[in-house]
C-alpha cells in the first residue's frame, strides 16, 4: 500500500504513477466531500521566499478547511532573513514548530536541501525554474475531471518551456501515463535538453515546434499555456525579445479544434486574451480552484491524517 506518512514532497521525479494516481484520487474524495477534518491538531508553515497569490493562498486555505492551522511567511523581507540569518538556520528553527512545512525559493535545489535539513516533510511550492509538484497535481487532477483519463492525450505545452517549472514537473508526470507531448515555444526558450533526453530514453512520442499554426494540424485535447518567466531572464533584452510572442484569442481556440481544453498555471500577463475567459474550452481557473481539495488531499496524506 502506498504511504506518504512523513514524506517530503520535493519532485515529480521521485515519485510514481501510482503516487500521483493516489493524490488525485484522495483529491476527488476531498472535492466531493466525503473527507473532512483529517488536519485537526495539525500545522502547517508556508514559507514563500518568492512572491505567490494560488499557490500560498491555497495552501492556507486547503488547512482551514481542513480544520488544520496555519502561519508563515509571505514576505521573507519581515523574516529574520534579513538581519542575515541563513536559509539552514530558518529551516532548522521553523521545522521545531510546524508538522509539514510548504517552501517557495527562487533557488533550484532549496527544497531538497530543506527536506534533508528539516525534522518535518517538507512540501516544495516551486524551487526557481526547477520543479513544482503541487502545481502538477492539481493539473492532473483538472485534466482527469475535465477529460475523464490520464493517459492517450495530445497534450500542447506552449510558452517558456526553459524557465516554466510548472512543464518541467508536468513532463515528468505526463510521461508515466502515455501521453503526446508537443512543445510549442520560440527556440532560445525550448525544453531543456536533459528533459529532451529522457523522454527520448523512455520512448515517449513528443514534438517540439515554435509554430502555434503548426499545432493546429496536431488535433490536441489540450493547450497548457504558460507565461515568459520574465524574473529569470539575466538579460532584460533577451526578455524583450520573446514577450508577447504567442496569445490566444477565439480565432486562435477556433484553429486548435474546438474541443480543446486551455490550461495555464496562471498567473497569466497577456498571453490569453480575456475573450478566451467566457469560452468553455478555458478551464484555467477551474485549475486554480482545484488548487485545494488537491493540496487538501496532499497535506492529509502527508500528515497521516488520510491513507
Ligand atoms: N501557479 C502558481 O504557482 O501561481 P502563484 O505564483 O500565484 O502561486
Amino acid at each position: 500500500m502506498i504511504s506518504f506518512r512523513g514524506r517530503s514532497i520535493v519532485s515529480i521525479r521521485d515519485m510514481s504513477q501510482d503516487d500521483l494516481t493516489k493524490v488525485v484520487e484522495t483529491a476527488d474524495l476531498v472535492k466531493r466531500g466525503e473527507l473532512s477534518g483529517f488536519l485537526n491538531g495539525k500545522t502547517v508553515a508556508t514559507l514563500f521566499f518568492e512572491p505567490s497569490t494560488r499557490t500560498r493562498l491555497s495552501f492556507e486555505s486547503a488547512v482551514f478547511k481542513s480544520g488544520g492551522s496555519v502561519f508563515g511567511i509571505a514576505n521573507p523581507k519581515a523574516s529574520s532573513q534579513s538581519k542575515g540569518e541563513s536559509f539552514a538556520d530558518s529551516i532548522r528553527t521553523v521545522s521545531g514548530y510546524c508538522d509539514v512545512m510548504v517552501i517557495r525559493h527562487p533557488v533550484e535545489g532549496a527544497a531538497r536541501m530543506a527536506s534533508e535539513l528539516s525534522g518535518t516533510p517538507v512540501v516544495n511550492a516551486g524551487d526557481g525554474a526547477n520543479q513544482h509538484p503541487t502545481q502538477t497535481f492539481l493539473d492532473l487532477f483538472t485534466i482527469k475531471e475535465s477529460l475523464g483519463r490520464l493517459d492517450n492525450l495530445k497534450i500542447g505545452m506552449m510558452g517558456d518551456l526553459k524557465y516554466g517549472r510548472t512543464v518541467h514537473s508536468l513532463t515528468d508526470a505526463l510521461a508515466m501515463f502515455n501521453n503526446e507531448l508537443i512543445f510549442i515555444s520560440p527556440p532560445s526558450l525550448k525544453m531543456p535538453e536533459h528533459i529532451l533526453k529522457e523522454l527520448d530514453d523512455a520512448n515517449i512520442r513528443y514534438r517540439t515546434i515554435s509554430d502555434l499554426e503548426e499545432a493546429g494540424k496536431c488535433d490536441l485535447d489540450i493547450l497548457y499555456v504558460t507565461r515568459i518567466q520574465k524574473e529569470r531572464f539575466g538579460d532584460p533584452q533577451e526578455y524583450e525579445k520573446v514577450a508577447g510572442v504567442y496569445r490566444i484569442t477565439q480565432d486562435t481556440i477556433n484553429m486548435l479544434g474546438k474541443d480543446i481544453r486551455v490550461m495555464h498555471p496562471l498567473p497569466r500577463v497577456d498571453e490569453i486574451a480575456e475573450e478566451v475567459d467566457s469560452m468553455p474550452n478555458a478551464i484555467y481557473f477551474t485549475q486554480a480552484h482545484n488548487g485545494i481539495p488537491t493540496r487538501q488531499a496532499l497535506l492529509g496524506l502527508v500528515t497521516g491524517g488520510l491513507n
